[in-house]
């Protein structure tokens, strides 16, 4: 049998409307959300990623200022524009996309970022949030990843979960998110021996590795969930996830596609996270 096409587009478009709903009732409090997206240099996937979170915030209600600055940028000038932004109180959310140039220090930028602006939630004190449970930010990608899971209808409690990829930003954040779901969670990576017998145990599979191929058909248990977050080229250029769809569609129960899958998460849940950013700074709990 085919599996469900976990649709990544009706989900984040209802994640969406839901933080319009938000932005709206801010602005009746006087509140306009707004979003600083800083570009550094002339990477073109950068250019298309920033381009679609400004769209999105257009979309929600939520104002994009953005910071295009050349490729050739020192990180003090870097550094010195995440300060006014850090002082300036009409903004709410700081986001700096990376890749950076080399000579600019990637974890010097995100120390900079003031923690209650950081909606990438890329910040150690944010990390460490996360870590504990507390409420705050959720990464994006990570969080996107479980409402992909939760919003089709799938438990993650009690489901045995393995995670291919221990990259910071991605594979950790989601198996952390998933183990607070009460997921039992393997994390698998480039050292893992017998990756295919772990894979086969898993109801709940999600593969961040960025590699062509890396879950085929036979790592998949009959009915699983798998869920895509890589983003590759094949040899035709064509965008790509890190799982054979058309043949792990005939073994798994549900599989997120790409494009269309967590990609669209991401932007999504970045469009949450500006919402808590305006809460978080106005005092208003929820
Ligand atoms: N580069 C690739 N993905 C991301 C992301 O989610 N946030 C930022 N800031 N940069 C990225």
């Amino acid at each position: 049998m085919k599996a469900q096409r976990i649709d990544g587009k009706q989900i984040s478009d209802q994640i969406k409307e839901e933080a319009a709903q938000e932005a709206s009732a801010l602005r009746e409090k006087g509140i306009v959300p707004c979003l600083a997206v800083v570009l550094v240099g002339n990477d073109p996937a950068s250019a298309v990623y920033v381009n679609n979170k400004k769209k999105a915030c257009e979309k929600v209600g939520i104002v994009s200022r953005s910071y295009e600055l050349p490729e050739d940028t020192e990180e003090n000038a870097l550094l010195q524009l995440i300060e006014e932004l850090n002082m300036d109180k009409s903004v709410h959310g700081i986001l700096v996309q990376l890749p950076l140039p080399p000579q600019i220090n990637e974890k010097k930028v995100i120390l900079a970022i003031d923690a209650q602006k950081d909606v990438d939630c890329f910040h150690p004190f944010n990390v460490g949030l996360v870590q504990t449970g507390e409420k705050g930010f959720l990464p994006c990608t990570p969080a996107g990843v479980l409402e992909l899971i939760e919003r089709s209808g799938y438990t993650i409690s009690g489901k045995r979960c393995v995670v291919i990829g221990r990259s910071h930003n991605v594979g950790k954040p989601i198996a952390m998110l998933l183990l607070q779901k009460n997921g039992t969670v393997t994390i698998c990576h480039s050292k893992t021996q017998d990756l295919t017998g772990i894979c086969k145990e898993a109801d709940i599979l999600v593969s961040a590795v960025g590699k062509l191929h890396t879950v085929t058909a036979d790592m998949v248990k009959p009915g699983a969930v798998v869920i895509d977050v890589g983003i590759n080229r094949n040899e035709d250029g064509k965008l790509c996830g890190d799982v054979d769809f058309d043949a792990v569609s005939e073994v798994a129960g549900a599989i997120s596609p790409v494009p269309g899958g967590v990609g669209l998460m991401t932007v999504a849940m970045l469009m949450k996270n500006c919402i808590t950013a305006a809460k978080l700074q106005n005092h208003i709990v929820s």
